[in-house]
């Protein structure tokens, strides 16, 4: 008897551990739906873009995530580390002048009342800038400088505690991996940029990041403070954006934005970010004076074009090639004026999307007229370069028609080029997830498609010389041809985080929702980890929905888990909820959805293998039962 509090007790620890630990986590690429609490000239338009101010003078704008967040233990009172990022542009009616800044906010309270706009940003007033009480803690993107308040310059990133008079601040910059220096940005510029705030609170250090949209995140922070905030912080605090405008007309905007609390913000993704809005082109000054100007300044370009002409060709065309290419991946090889000539320059309107890696361009070859998808990635011309191409290019060996077919590639300083045939009908993604309802499968198309992939996957993993991982399995990586049949694109690509130009970030490799529990844990990829994330596709393809659907944070549903309660509830076949086609078929559809569940399942030893899953597909091999003890929830 004695004996049952003392095993009671790890239990009970362990129970209390959990509790104490506070995982507050999401992801908002748009705020279409979100709850943003907003006030001011805030607000979301139709796209899911957060307005703070919009082009008119002396404006401010709010927007706070609509509940406050516990950002100290409950048991101990120790504040947490967090970490966010979001992306924002800042567009002024006058390309040269912008005014004033926005700031990403942590305060006690989520309506700021008596707050000035124009250089107070809409977070103080004149009488309690600076005073102890306010706890407030805010990163300020200031385009205007304003001696008075301590500014540096009118392009600044600054972390301001209570006030405006920053405790740290730096010209907006960021640091670029390749070229180990800070690059200035501008941001005015009307791009879109990210920022990353970042605390740790062992180390009490507050770091800040800023880059372009498009790179991946910088190795090294633009600010990094050291300091307890735990005197300025209250157990709870709301975060969110504040915003103004002053004399010059300027709109304010904040695309995306995640959060983590004790771990790494979710990556936003850039193509479903909401567009901005288009800008105004402004009307031509047709001025005498001007146009001479214009005729004798193209004159003397002319002039020095002419001169410099073949330097300049040489260094535009330059390539790397080292000795060990020559030999090995020589047939490979395409010249970088060649794609260059393709793609019409890399041209914006060849620009068929942004992915993890970079820029995927359209391009037709100028002799074979062929059709090719240009993948361009910037990159560290460092270590590990050498064994990611010969990984990659050796990749152009594996040949399958449910593989997209690698046909080559180029390398620059800094730049590797990865050529690949075109798939006219884009990826799987566009199709299940549509929302305007243009893109439809209807079911022997769906059963197609997942017998496409399996049928790549079963190639990697058991049919080539050697194992080959996919590691990043997702409908957005599944490419459809004209035939709509599926080709698996952009296999390996993830060990260039491996082999990784920042040694620093050991990012798990795989995106969110398809990532098998146990890689979680281990951080170690297998085949077992890529069936799992052949499972979320599986069941995403049926359901014609996310894995993870986050309509409301609060609310967010994991696809897979809320399959299994419906197959324990029997109410299984509910979940096919896609565009009735007259070609459903009932048993099909709920072999494909249990063999998904199958395939998620959280331990991999009950995971089939995809030699398993295609036979199962084929009605070669009947269903295994799990039993419900087995699939323990
Ligand atoms: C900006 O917002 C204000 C307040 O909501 C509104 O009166 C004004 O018309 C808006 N201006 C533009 C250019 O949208
Ligand atoms: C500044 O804000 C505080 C807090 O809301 C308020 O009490 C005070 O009256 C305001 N001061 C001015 C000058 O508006
Ligand atoms: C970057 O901006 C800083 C501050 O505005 C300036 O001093 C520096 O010269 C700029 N560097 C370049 C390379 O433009
Ligand atoms: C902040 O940046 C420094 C490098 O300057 C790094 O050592 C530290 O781990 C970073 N801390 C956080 C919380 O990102
Ligand atoms: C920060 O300050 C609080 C009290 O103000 C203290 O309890 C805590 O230990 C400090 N954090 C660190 C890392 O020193």
């Amino acid at each position: 008897m004695e004996s049952l509090p003392l095993l009671f007790f790890p239990f009970l620890l362990l129970l209390l551990l959990f509790s104490a630990s506070n995982s507050e986590e999401f992801v908002f690429n748009g705020f279409n739906n979100r709850d943003l609490q907003l006030d001011g000239v805030a607000e979301i338009n139709s796209n899911g873009l957060l307005i703070l101010t919009n082009a008119t003078k002396y404006q401010q704008g709010h927007a706070f995530y609509k509940t406050p967040l516990h950002f100290k233990s409950t048991a101990n009172g120790n504040l947490n580390s967090f970490s966010t990022c979001f992306a924002f542009s800042i567009v002024p009616a006058n390309p040269s002048f912008g005014g004033h800044g926005l700031a990403f906010v942590l305060s006690p309270t989520s309506s700021l009342q008596n707050t000035f706009p124009a250089e107070f940003l809409g977070l103080f007033n004149s009488s309690n800038n600076g005073n102890p009480k306010n706890h407030v803690l805010a990163v300020e993107l200031d385009t205007i400088k304003n001696p008075g308040l301590g500014d540096i310059d009118n392009n600044h990133v600054g972390i301001d505690i209570n006030g405006l008079r920053s405790v740290a601040a730096a010209p907006a910059s960021y640091y670029e991996n390749g070229i180990h220096g800070y690059k200035n940005l501008s941001l005015i510029s009307g791009e879109p940029m990210l920022v990353w705030v970042e605390y740790n609170s062992q180390e009490m250090k507050l770091n800040v990041t800023i880059s372009p949209l498009t790179v991946t995140k910088p190795s090294l922070p633009l600010l990094s403070l050291t300091t307890n905030l735990s005197s300025i912080f209250f157990d709870s605090m709301y975060m969110g954006y504040s915003s103004s405008s002053g004399s010059m007309r300027t709109s304010h905007y904040v695309l995306g934005w995640s959060f983590k609390m004790n771990g790494q913000a979710p990556a936003l993704n850039p193509d479903s970010l909401p567009n901005l809005p288009s800008k105004q082109i402004p009307k031509k000054n047709s001025g005498l004076v001007h146009k001479l100007l214009i005729t004798g300044l193209a004159f003397l370009i002319v002039a020095i074009s002419a001169i410099t002409y073949v330097t300049v060709m040489k260094i535009k065309y330059a390539e790397i090639l080292d000795d060990w290419e020559l030999y090995q991946y020589q047939h490979l090889r395409f010249s970088y004026r060649e794609l260059y000539m393709a793609t019409r320059g890399f041209s914006e309107e060849e620009l068929l999307g942004i992915g993890g890696f970079g820029r995927v361009y359209k391009g037709k070859l100028r002799i074979s007229k062929t059709e090719i998808a240009v993948k361009r990635i910037s990159h560290d011309s460092r270590q590990g370069m050498r064994e990611f191409v010969s990984e990659i290019v050796s990749t152009g060996q594996l040949s399958h028609r449910n593989l997209v077919q690698l046909l080559g590639y180029c390398r620059r300083k800094g730049e590797l080029f990865l050529v690949y045939e075109f798939m006219s009908n884009g990826s799987l993604d566009k199709f299940i997830y549509d929302e305007t309802g243009k893109k439809k499968l209807n079911w022997n198309q769906r059963l197609s498609i997942i017998k496409g992939v399996a049928s790549a996957l079963l190639y990697l993993h058991e049919e080539w010389e050697q194992v080959v991982i996919h590691r990043d399995v997702k409908a957005s990586n599944v490419l459809l041809d004209e035939e709509l049949n599926a080709k698996l694109g952009d296999f390996g690509l993830s060990r260039l985080y491996d082999h990784g130009s920042d040694p620093k970030t050991t990012r798990i490799v795989g995106t969110m929702g398809y990532i098998a529990p146990e890689l979680n844990k281990t951080g170690k990829v297998s085949t077992c980890t890529d069936v799992y994330a052949f499972g979320v596709l599986l069941l995403e393809v049926v359901c014609g929905r996310r894995s993870i659907l986050q309509e409301d944070y609060s609310n967010s549903i994991n696809l897979v888990d809320w399959l299994r309660k419906s197959l324990r509830r029997r109410t299984i076949m509910e979940s096919w909820n896609a565009e009735a086609g007259s070609d459903i078929k009932p048993e099909e559809i709920e072999l494909v959805l249990r063999l998904g569940l199958l395939c998620s399942h959280h331990s991999d030893k009950v995971r089939p293998n995809m030699r398993q899953v295609m036979q199962i597909l084929e009605g070669d091999l009947p269903m295994p039962e799990v039993s419900d003890a087995s699939s323990n929830l």
